[in-house]
């Protein structure tokens, strides 16, 4: 039966510095998520090959590395994390301070709310588009994304509504199993505590 397979990048060192954006490489404790993930999708999917996407960024290519030679991977531009414009690179109190009433504009209205010269939500669900369509047309495959695009792509098939989207718990170091069924989609999560 299909399924989509979703997870995010190992911890980076922007993860642990608090920083926004950026193309960071994994810190340790992300590299280990890394090193484990081929024996997490040999203990829960088993051992066929999985087609793998990543986005162009480091993080998510350093994390899809350890994966079996015969695991075919396409790397994505449009998986890129949300672009956070002049914000990125900064922590979110920095961005409090500089600019406070962006600050509270993204508070208000998360989903509509575009960093200066970056994309909003609304954004992203935009350019995912495309990704979404060659996606329903394939079995197996394993998404390697970040915070913002995991969430879009998961309200996407366990259809939630757009206020919840970006508040949507997507943890580190956890492989989310999606399989659509005659009615909505069953949802499995494997969690490495590492
Ligand atoms: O902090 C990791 C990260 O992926 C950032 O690169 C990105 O800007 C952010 O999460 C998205 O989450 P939020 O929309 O909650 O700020």
């Amino acid at each position: 039966p299909r399924s989509i397979y979703l997870s995010r990048h190992g911890e980076s060192m922007y993860n642990v510095e608090g920083k926004i954006g950026g193309d960071a490489e994994l810190s340790p404790r992300g590299m280990i998520y890394a090193q484990s993930l081929p024996g997490l999708i040999k203990k829960h999917i088993g051992d066929g090959p999985l087609e793998v996407w990543t986005s162009t960024l480091t993080r998510t290519i350093q994390t899809g590395s350890f994966l079996p030679k015969d695991f075919e991977q396409k790397r994505w531009k449009s998986l890129d994390e949300l672009d956070a414009g002049v914000c990125d690179g900064m922590t979110y109190e920095e961005i409090e301070q500089k600019y406070p009433e962006d600050y509270d504009a993204r508070d208000e209205d998360k989903f509509n709310y575009r960093y200066r010269g970056g994309e909003s939500y609304r954004d992203v669900v935009v350019r995912l588009e495309p990704v979404i369509m060659e996606l329903e047309r394939q079995e197996n495959i394993l998404i390697i994304g970040h915070q913002a695009i995991i969430r879009c792509l998961y309200a996407y098939f366990m259809e939630l509504p757009q206020e919840q989207l970006p508040y949507i718990k997507v943890p580190l170091h956890t492989l989310i199993r999606i399989s659509p069924k005659a009615y909505g989609c069953e949802e499995e999560r494997y969690h490495l505590p590492i």
